[in-house]
């Protein structure tokens, strides 16, 4: 018996020491869908499904969008060894043939969990289960585990996070881990070994500006979450991921805002998952969703978050440096008028001193390409002159000239 358990000792220890988060995983903001925004406790394997398939049948797939996931309330009781179970009249195949279908389509599969005692929806929680909980996520297919932070008294983040981490490594099982303890704890102050992305905010709403009173507790309009990102882009790369939380597009905002709400979110390095229900989804909705030349700004494998470089009556202009010296701009209007736009690019000096990278307007020509639009708009030697409708964008990539040349002249 005492060798056993000097074998076990040494086993925990190990894993403990060695434990590490899967590193080959989120080298660009993972993307996904995720139940929640649209459904909430509301959910089933037919629905999951059915969204499974849409992702696939309606080019979400093959924009980049990879991970289906559960969020709250797909949790039964745990049986008598203490592994939990799936909710059998909502989940009557099973977890693992859910996964299984999702893997067949080519997607990948999430579950969600809790640090707690018990979800924030009241379904167990992984407190005192965790290393057990891994298990059978592994087991189940799992790929990605969002973890929560509901019922938590007297519970320390990190501690709870690494524990959850090492016991998602001793699956052998790549797993991505999606931390969501809502910035409470700044996280990114001390979690890029610890998950993949992690919430720096409470829950978003599908409201512009402003907040959503949910009685006892707060949730925040798409623009107050771009507010509340200021200051913590140099916590954000390749690997580990400021979370804004999940996208509103397509849940009631007007199109221009879906657009600025996806273009920031694509400005900001968020991770990019679709938070509405993408079988019923409108073309137009989509369409924003799939936009692939705003896409690639957001999976630039440099992974620099983008930055507000200046704001004039509620017009924003962002910045985000881009591999091979390219850069995506992004006026946001958040005023309820359009604004006209004259804007001198020789003039400008935008010097980033995170990314130590400097545009030089007046000795670089820029080629303009507006991402939205799909359509080239000449050279920065030129000012641009735009209108930018209510609550919209209007988001351009910038490539270096002389290479916009040479490549044309490859082809
Ligand atoms: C919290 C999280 C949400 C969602 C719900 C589920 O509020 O922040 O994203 O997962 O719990 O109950």
């Amino acid at each position: 018996m005492k060798r056993f358990l000097l074998f076990f000792a040494a086993f925990v220890f190990s894993f403990s020491v060695f434990a590490q988060k899967a590193a080959h995983l989120a080298l660009t903001p993972p993307m996904g869908w995720n139940s929640w925004n649209i459904f909430a406790c509301d959910i089933d394997e037919q629905k999951i499904r059915d969204v499974a398939k849409a992702m696939v049948d309606r080019g979400m797939k093959d924009a980049g969008y990879e991970y289906v996931v559960i969020d709250d309330c797909w949790h039964g009781q745990r049986d008598s060894l203490g592994f939990i179970q799936c909710d059998p009249v909502k989940f009557p195949s099973g977890i693992k043939a859910l996964a299984d279908y999702i893997h067949s389509l080519g997607l990948k599969f999430g579950i969600y969990s809790d640090c707690g005692t018990k979800t924030c929806g009241g379904r167990p929680g992984s407190l005192g289960h965790e290393y057990q909980d891994a298990m059978q996520y592994a087991k189940w297919g799992v790929d990605y585990l969002k973890y929560d932070w509901c019922f938590t008294d007297n519970i320390n983040p990190k501690g709870a996070y690494t524990l959850m981490r090492d016991a998602l490594a001793a699956t052998g099982r790549p797993i991505l881990f999606s931390m969501c303890e809502w910035g409470n704890s700044k996280p990114w102050e001390w979690a890029s070994e610890v998950g993949h992305m992690w919430r720096t905010t409470g829950d978003i709403c599908a409201k512009w500006e402003g907040s959503c009173s949910n009685g006892t507790w707060t949730a925040w309009s798409a623009m107050t979450i771009l507010d509340m990102q200021e200051g913590l882009r140099q916590y954000s790369g390749p690997g580990h991921w400021n979370d804004p939380d999940m996208m509103e597009v397509g849940n009631g905002f007007t199109l221009s805002e879906d657009r600025a709400h996806f273009s920031m979110w694509c400005m900001v390095n968020a991770p990019l998952i679709a938070g509405t229900n993408i079988q019923k989804a409108s073309d137009e909705t989509i369409e924003i969703l799939t936009n692939t030349e705003a896409i690639a700004i957001n999976q630039d494998k440099l992974g620099i978050q983008g930055f507000k470089e200046s704001e004039i009556d509620s017009l924003e202009i962002w910045y985000k440096p881009l591999d091979d010296g390219e850069w995506a701009v992004c006026f946001l209007n958040r005023d309820s008028i359009a604004k006209t736009i004259d804007y001198n690019w020789a003039e400008k000096v935008i010097n980033d001193d995170l990314s130590k990278r400097e545009t030089k307007f007046n000795e670089i020509t820029y080629s303009i390409r507006d991402v939205w639009a799909h359509k080239d708009l000449g050279n920065t030697k030129k000012s641009l002159k735009a209108v930018v409708p209510l609550h919209d964008v209007l988001m351009l990539h910038l490539s270096v000239e002389k290479k916009a040349e040479k490549k044309a002249g490859k082809k």
